[in-house]
């Protein structure tokens, strides 16, 4: 089975956050993205099961299908993700791992991953992760971004202040035309 869309073709952005709860920053800063960069749509990945091959080998659970599907059409897929322990949250890790196993979507996808974090080292650890997992797989990793200390980003109504949506604007921009470049 192939792992991109069936017509071959990649188009846009997927953005997919890997925090579940709904007052998440990293969800507010995946809809700020979503204002400030074309073509960009947010993949919702609460139904997704944790990885089981039990679960694999009687078929690929409908949740997990839709995501191959939206990543397969995607020339960039954005994981917005906040950093757990110096490390991943088990929702990001665990899209993460159905994505490496078939139908492979991943192959031949630019990645990137954003980091909303309360403290000043801005996720470095879990981008770096990020960064050291992506080099394994066949995708085509792009720089990631941090934004740290968001407690001062956010605006008294709790929207992302304007310097941070400009730099966010800036880093997608660039990761969207790295991404056509990759899918040609
Ligand atoms: C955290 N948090 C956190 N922050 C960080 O910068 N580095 C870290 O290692 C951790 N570790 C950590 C572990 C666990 C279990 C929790 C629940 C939280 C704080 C975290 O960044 C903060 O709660 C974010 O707001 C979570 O992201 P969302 O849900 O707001 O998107």
């Amino acid at each position: 089975m192939s792992g991109t869309a069936s017509n071959g073709i990649r188009r846009g952005l997927l953005g997919v956050v890997g925090s579940l709860r709904t007052g998440s920053v990293n969800r507010l800063v995946a809809r700020a993205a979503v204002g400030v960069v074309d073509d960009l749509a947010l993949h919702d990945i609460r139904d997704v099961p944790f990885y089981d091959g039990d679960l694999e080998a009687a078929g690929t659970p409908a949740p997990v299908a839709a995501l191959h599907d939206a990543v397969g059409a995607a020339a960039g897929v954005v994981f917005f993700s906040p950093e757990y322990n110096g490390s991943f949250p088990a929702v990001t890790k665990n899209v993460f791992d159905w994505l490496t196993r078939p139908p492979r979507t991943f192959e031949g996808v630019a990645v990137t991953m954003i980091v909303a974090s309360p403290g000043p080292r801005a996720g470095r650890s879990v981008r770096s992760h990020f960064t050291s997992i992506m080099e394994r797989q066949p995708v085509r990793a792009y720089d990631t971004l941090g934004l740290g200390s968001y407690g001062e980003r956010l605006d008294r109504s709790g929207a992302l202040g304007d310097e941070s949506v400009d730099e966010l604007r800036r880093f997608l921009t660039g990761f969207a035309d790295f991404a056509r470049a990759v899918a040609g």
